[in-house]
């Protein structure tokens, strides 16, 4: 290690800090969809970041607009007060969002956007009329942040236990992975019945009392769960049917990595709230945002006077000027790049590598949706050893990938050629036999 830091004083987030500290992986500087440790050895980014960085590293259009925006004007309350650069980002995202979704709160992280949608969903309700209405629908193995409400919402246990009580009222529908539907390229044939769950919670608590339903369209962190066929459709039928709003967290499927702006455009489905974050700013910034129908808005700022504040939420760095300039670079690259258009280009290509994995002994299950795969490792004795043995293995084979439990997950940037994925779904394949 070239470089001389003392490792004891930063507390690491969801990391392993004593092996950490002990074999520290560190990345010094990037380019592309190249990283580079401190000594100059060169690492595929796998997993763009943690799904921030489609674009690739270190745009200098990105930069150039940072640069800009802090020697113009650096910083101004966002609480009766406001610069251009909000609004036009906002506009933008009201581009790119479906139709109606054109109501922009602004946050700083995925689990701040996540509790803003679930605040805004109560909210509404209240103003409408059904106070009554606070209970919110969610999934198993629904990853929505670390902040109490997504927590609540969330359903991995590792993340929940330890924490209390949480938020009363929240109601887990069963995720949609089957042992039936293993190795399933996209979308499973059967499994839609799932979200049958969502009635099953209004028989037994009373729609009057169901704010929401929550769910990431493809779930990530967990380790890529694709809805199967249908599934989406049938939950918004049933969210409608009974004045339940439907909240689709797309904080790692915003900004194309299903091949289109949103999961929502690629599954046909138009949920009432959207929320994301990451790769808004192509990861350079800390920014989340939340798009909601347009008359939510109107139905929570009617019903207070005119003249006071209608919802009691923000965030000293809501919309922040150097975040904001940021994300209006990072949008303009997404357009003239064409990048929504190239990640479903390479979808098959990195799917066609992808599933040649599945003959590997090692390999139990590979899950896979746009730019985004799941691939499950054999349990070693303890759950999770055989997921950080591969993760250790294959970054000093030169990629960086995500890992949860024992599962690879992959979301390579969609600057990467269909070589540069093939080179990586490479690596993998080598560690994995190795393993
Ligand atoms: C679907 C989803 N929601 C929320 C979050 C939380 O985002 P953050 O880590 O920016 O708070 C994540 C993070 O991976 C996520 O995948």
């Amino acid at each position: 290690m070239l470089l001389d830091i003392d490792l004891q004083n930063y507390w690491m987030p969801f990391t392993a800090n004593r092996a950490f500290k002990q074999a520290p992986r560190m990345i010094a500087s990037a380019d592309g969809i190249f990283l580079y440790d401190p000594e100059g050895r060169q690492i595929m980014d796998g997993s763009s970041g943690l799904f921030c960085v489609p674009a690739g590293h270190c745009r200098p259009e990105i930069a150039d607009a940072v640069n800009t925006q802090l020697r113009t004007l650096d910083y101004t309350s966002p609480f009766q007060f406001s610069h251009p650069g909000g609004f036009r980002l906002a506009e933008k995202i009201a581009e790119l969002t479906p139709s109606g979704l054109d109501r922009i709160f602004f946050a700083n992280s995925g689990s701040e956007s996540v509790d803003t949608a679930l605040k805004i969903a109560l909210a509404y309700h209240r103003a409408n009329g059904q106070p009554s209405r606070y209970r919110i629908v969610s999934r198993e193995l629904a990853y929505h942040g670390v902040n109490f409400g997504g927590l609540s919402v969330g359903g991995m246990v590792k993340n929940r236990e330890g924490f209390g009580s949480l938020l009363p009222g929240v109601v887990h529908m069963r995720h949609t992975q089957t042992v039936k539907n293993s190795f399933t390229r996209g979308q499973a044939e059967t499994g839609a019945d799932l979200a049958d769950d969502l009635q099953r919670a209004v028989d037994m608590y009373g729609a009057e009392s169901i704010a929401a339903v929550v769910v990431e369209p493809v779930v990530g962190s967990v380790g890529i769960l694709v809805p199967p066929q249908g599934y989406l459709q049938r939950l918004r039928e049933i969210a409608d049917r009974h004045g339940i709003l439907l909240i689709f967290d797309e904080v790692i499927t915003g900004f194309g990595r299903t091949g289109q702006p949103f999961a929502a455009q690629t599954f046909d489905v138009v949920p009432d709230i959207i929320t994301m974050a990451k790769a808004l700013t192509n990861g350079s910034m800390p920014m989340g945002a939340v798009a909601t129908q347009q008359y939510i808005y109107d139905t929570i700022t009617g019903a207070a006077p005119e003249g006071s504040i209608e919802f009691f939420h923000g965030y000293t760095y809501s919309a922040h000027p150097v975040a904001t300039a940021a994300a209006l670079a990072t949008l303009d690259i997404f357009e003239n790049d064409g990048l929504y258009e190239r990640a479903a280009e390479l979808t098959k290509p990195f799917q066609d590598a992808v599933y040649d994995l599945q003959s590997l002994p090692l390999v139990t299950d590979i899950r896979s949706f746009g730019l985004l795969a799941g691939i499950d490792l054999l349990q070693a004795d303890r759950f999770g050893e055989r997921g950080f043995a591969a993760l250790r293995a294959l970054f000093e084979a030169g990629l960086l990938v995500r890992v949860t439990n024992d599962t690879v997950i992959l979301a390579p940037p969609f600057v990467a050629t269909a070589q540069q994925l093939e080179q990586m779904i490479d690596i993998v394949r080598d560690v994995i036999v190795k393993l």
